[in-house]
């Protein structure tokens, strides 16, 4: 393919109306990882329920301080709580033309509400298929989770993610590839935690995952492939709304 035909399918993919996408999966699948790589093949935004907790904990609001203590054990936060994080941050404007959110839904309650509010918004099931809603599963086993989990870095500046037990890793370790700063580690990724959010998510969130495929909705990705061939795989479900 030319340079010329890449620059077009480049512009024209940050000009489409790309609509809602869910990225779900377990701990440690990828899914903030390949949010922002979508996220940047789209110029959508990446809307990460966790990302957003973790910001509320590091500016000391009440918000931060309800959920810290819960994410501290690896437990969900309640399910009210996340959804009016979610409704203030989908009614900015640079969500107009889609968005990928990360790590919520999480639960079938938060699944049906999240149907709902979609509706109300005028998001979903209009007759533009590109503008359904998109949900994507990244499937890893159990124990390539664990690995990842212990071994994952993420730039305080920038949010780049990074691993040092897999190919993922910084140039130089501990230092981001991109703005240098000191990487570090979620304080959610210690071995009891991580052991925690496996059990619930095979407990809450795995049933809202057989929600989405009731619904035919659920397009399943190896998680465990290569980072181009997971987002290229997500951007040809996203683009045919829904199909692979
Ligand atoms: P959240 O931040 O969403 O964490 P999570 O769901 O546990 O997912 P992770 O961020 O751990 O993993 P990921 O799938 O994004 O993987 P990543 O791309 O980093 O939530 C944290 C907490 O907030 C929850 O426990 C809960 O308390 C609360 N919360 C959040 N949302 C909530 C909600 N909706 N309701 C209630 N509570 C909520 O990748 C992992 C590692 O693997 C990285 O090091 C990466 O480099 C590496 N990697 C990724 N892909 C590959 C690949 N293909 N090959 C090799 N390595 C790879």
């Amino acid at each position: 393919m030319s340079t010329e035909t890449i620059t077009v399918q480049a512009t024209k993919a940050k000009e489409t109306v790309v609509g809602p996408v869910v990225l779900l999966g377990p701990p440690g699948a990828g899914k903030g990882t390949q949010a922002k790589r979508i996220s940047a093949h789209f110029g959508i935004p990446q809307i990460s329920t966790g990302d957003i907790l973790r910001d509320n904990i590091n500016q000391g609001t009440e918000l931060g301080k309800q959920a810290g203590v819960l994410m501290e054990r690896g437990e969900l936060v309640p399910d009210e709580l996340v959804q009016q994080m979610v409704t203030d941050r989908l009614a900015k404007p640079d969500c107009a033309r889609g968005f990928i959110l990360d790590g919520f839904p999480r639960t079938v309650k938060q699944a049906e509400w999240l149907d709902k509010h979609l509706a109300k918004n005028h998001f979903f099931e209009t007759d533009t298929s590109c503008k359904r809603l998109v949900v994507i599963q990244l499937t890893v086993e159990y124990t390539k989770l664990l690995g990842r989990l212990t071994g994952r870095r993420t730039c305080p500046v920038c949010g780049h993610i990074y691993n040092a037990n897999t190919s993922q890793r910084a140039k130089v370790e501990g230092i981001c590839d991109v703005d240098g700063a000191t990487l570090v580690t979620r304080k959610d990724d210690r071995d009891d935690v991580i052991s925690q959010r496996l059990k619930n998510y095979r407990r809450q969130t795995l049933p809202m995952v057989n929600y989405y495929a009731r619904k035919n909705r659920l397009v399943e990705i190896d998680g465990a492939a290569d980072l181009e061939v997971i987002t290229a795989a997500a951007v040809k479900a996203i683009e045919n709304g829904n199909r692979l």
